[in-house]
This record gives C-alpha cells, structure tokens and sequence, in this order.
C-alpha cells in the first residue's frame, strides 16, 4: 500500500468505527450544512474538474474500502446499498463533494458512513473514482412484462396537476441519466424508496434547485414503489 493511501486508510478509521457498529449510528443534523449549489457554482466546478484516471479509480476502490459496500464495479450486492456503475462522472462527482461537504445528509447512519468515507478524498480521488464507476453498467432486475400505466404516465408524461415534471425528461427514456442527473435503470430499488422518501421529506436537499423535493411532494408510498420497482427492471441500453 502507497503511503498516501495507508495514511487514507488510517484516517478512515471513523469508518471502521462505523463498520464494526461502534459509533456514528445517528448523528442527526447536527453536522453544518454546507452552502447550497446554485447553476454557476457549479458550472465553475465541474469546469475546474480534473480529468479522472480509471486505473487509479480502481486502487482506490479497493484501499479505501469502497468495495466492501458497493460491490467490485460499483455494482451493489446488496439491496441497501445503491449501485455507483452507470452514472456519469458529473454526478458521482458531485454526490462525493456533497457527502464530504456535509450537503447531502439525510440525518441517518447512512450518510454519516459516506461523510467518513468521503473525509480524506482530494477532488482527484474522487474524480478519479467517478471515472472508474462511469465504464460499468448497472444490473437491471428482470423486466416487468405489464408496466401499471399510471407508472408509465408519471414516467413519460409526468402529472401538471401536481407540478410533476416527466422522470424521463431529466433521467433519459431508458433511465440513462445524463451530466448531474442520476441514471436509474438497475438502481436497487430499496435504495431508490429511501431516497426517493429523503427528497419528499426534505432530508435530502443537496440537488441544485431542489427540483426533485417538487416531484416527489405529492407521490404517494405505493407510487414511489412502483416506480422504484420499474426502473430497477429497466435497462439502460
Ligand atoms: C459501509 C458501507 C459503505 C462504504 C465503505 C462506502 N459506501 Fe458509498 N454508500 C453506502 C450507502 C449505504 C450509501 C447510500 C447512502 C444514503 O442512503 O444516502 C452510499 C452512497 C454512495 C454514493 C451515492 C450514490 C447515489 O446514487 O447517489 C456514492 C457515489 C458512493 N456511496 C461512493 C462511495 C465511495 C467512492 C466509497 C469509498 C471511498 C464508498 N462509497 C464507501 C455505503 C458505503
Ligand atoms: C427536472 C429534472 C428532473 C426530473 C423531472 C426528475 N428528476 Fe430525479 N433527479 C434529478 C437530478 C438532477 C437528480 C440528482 C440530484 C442531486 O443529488 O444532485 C435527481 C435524483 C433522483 C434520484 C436519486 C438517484 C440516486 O442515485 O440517488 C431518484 C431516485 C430520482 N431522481 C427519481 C426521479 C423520478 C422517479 C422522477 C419522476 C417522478 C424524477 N426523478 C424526476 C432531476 C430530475
């Protein structure tokens, strides 16, 4: 192990501590929230990104603990866990900085996992990992043979009387994603419930604009099922 990534290693142990179930179970919102995004600070941003290196991507994943919960590709094995392959680079990008910066903090033990995670990651690193995940795919559910209508409806043409915009407006006909919009199709649909409910309920609010607290005000439990059931079973390509 490079000396750099060992002192990582050692600077992470708040996330051993987390790992073994010792500490950071709720830290709540006591964390401070860092400024919101608003178009220009990020524009400016990803402009000053630096240009992610995949191999050192893939070191990375595997020093610092990364592939213990997101599986070897970023594909995640287990259900609670959302999948990293498949987004672009843009997005993973900036979930890291909003973890690290304390933005995105949905008040549970979750979050709290990717703040210690996040700690000792330079923009490089994240970068560089951002490109790692971005060659991979996610692993879509198999395919729902009778898509609920209504689902598809919210999906392609969205719900005016409830300021509901299309999904696949922003997130691709295929679930896709494009630049800081997430993809969805394969994403692990326990995942996709929890964050789904964090955006309604104003846990998480790290997106610019805050657009997807606005499309999820209104769904209802079943709704934010069915669409999570139906993007996990969607392909990308
Ligand atoms: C102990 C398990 C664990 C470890 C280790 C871990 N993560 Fe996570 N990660 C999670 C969980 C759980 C979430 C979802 C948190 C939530 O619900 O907000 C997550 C969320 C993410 C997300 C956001 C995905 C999305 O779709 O918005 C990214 C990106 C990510 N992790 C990258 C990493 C990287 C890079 C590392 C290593 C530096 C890492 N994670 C280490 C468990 C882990
Ligand atoms: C105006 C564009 C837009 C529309 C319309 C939209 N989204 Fe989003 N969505 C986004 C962006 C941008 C993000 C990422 C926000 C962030 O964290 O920076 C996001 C995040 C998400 C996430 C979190 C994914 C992850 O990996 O953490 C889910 C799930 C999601 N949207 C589902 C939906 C669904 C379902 C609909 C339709 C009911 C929808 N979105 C409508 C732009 C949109």
């Amino acid at each position: 192990m490079k000396k750099t990534l060992l002192l990582r290693a050692l600077a992470l142990g708040t996330l051993a501590a987390a790992l073994s179930g010792v500490a950071l179970a709720e830290t709540g919102h006591h964390m401070p929230k860092a400024e919101a995004w608003s178009m220009s600070t990020w524009n400016q941003t990803v402009s000053d990104m630096p240009q992610g290196d995949a191999i050192k991507g893939a070191d990375l994943h595997r020093e610092a603990m990364c592939m213990t919960c997101h599986g070897d590709k970023g594909q995640a094995p287990s259900r609670n866990v959302p999948s990293l392959a498949g987004n672009t680079i843009e997005y993973n990008y900036k979930t890291l900085m909003d973890y690290q910066s304390g933005l995105r903090n949905e008040g549970d033990g979750k979050s709290a996992v990717m703040a210690a995670a996040t700690h000792n990651l330079t923009k490089q690193d994240m970068a560089d990992l951002a490109a790692y995940y971005a060659q991979f795919a996610m692993i879509s559910q198999p395919a729902i043979e009778q898509v609920d209508p209504a689902i598809d409806r919210l999906v392609r043409k969205g719900d005016a009387s409830r300021m509901i915009v299309p999904c696949a407006s922003c997130h691709g006909a295929h679930g896709e994603g494009n630049a800081i919009t997430p993809a969805l199709a394969g994403q692990t649909a326990h995942y996709f419930v929890r964050t789904m409910q964090a955006y309604k309920h104003k846990h998480r609010t790290n997106d610019i604009n805050e657009g997807m607290a606005q499309f999820t005000h209104d769904l209802t439990d079943a709704e934010i099922q069915a669409l999570a059931d139906y993007y996990a079973s969607l392909n990308a390509k």
